[in-house]
């Protein structure tokens, strides 16, 4: 929606509650008592990537994370409180990183160029593609090229989550599983990656285990 000033969402606003308190009086009595949702997303900040919408979900549904191009970096204070408080508190079952296809974020990233105060941002992309370099080099069209990285961005940002302590715990208790979306905004579709938690977890956690 084009908002035509500030003041017009306030108004929208007023419009959102009536419409809540007509479907049900009690609405917002219910929304304030507990919030616990099952899934943890973990998304672009991509103002498309509207999480509730291509979720069909309601205020309440799902524990969210954005941020430039979904990336879980080790020592990113801010994702991994979000993953702590996700998983040891509200306990959620489902963890989901999602990338999307078209995402400026690794658009930005697989050009080699100086993105400013993005540069060390970009770098965990760059990680990504230094990984995957001779699969990514292999795709002559840049759009494709791009796209693969969104998928391969995701997967490894799903093993970033292998890497953390909370999650490898909850992993060892078995009540969590890692999910790696690519959402299509040319046509809707949510993809699932299909992210293997279990065999992934397997194959790095003789590196990357800190959980005894
Ligand atoms: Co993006």
């Amino acid at each position: 929606m084009a908002y035509k000033n500030i003041k017009e969402i306030f108004e929208y606003n007023q419009v959102w509650i009536e419409e809540q308190l007509k479907n049900d009086p009690d609405y917002f009595f219910k929304l304030s008592k507990r919030q616990t949702p099952k899934y943890l997303f973990i998304g672009c900040s991509d103002s498309r990537v509207s999480t509730e919408a291509l979720m069909y979900a309601k205020p309440g549904d799902v524990f969210i994370h954005r941020n430039i191009a979904n990336v879980i970096p080790s020592n990113d204070l801010n994702v991994l409180s979000v993953v702590n408080y996700a998983v040891n508190h509200i306990k959620v079952k489902h963890i989901v990183v999602c990338g999307h296809y078209g995402c400026g974020g690794v658009k930005t990233a697989i050009t080699a160029t100086d993105a400013g105060i993005l540069n060390p941002w970009m770098g965990y992309i760059r990680d990504v593609y230094r990984l995957h370099k001779k699969e990514l080099n292999a795709i002559k069209s840049l759009e494709k090229r791009t796209d693969r990285l969104v998928e391969l961005n995701v997967l490894e940002q799903c093993i970033n989550l292998v890497k953390t302590r909370d999650v490898q715990q909850a992993l060892l208790e078995k009540r969590i599983e890692i999910h790696g979306w690519v959402f299509d905004m040319r046509t809707g579709k949510l993809i699932d990656l299909e992210f293997n938690t279990k065999k992934v977890a397997k194959e790095v956690l003789d590196i990357y285990n800190i959980v005894k």
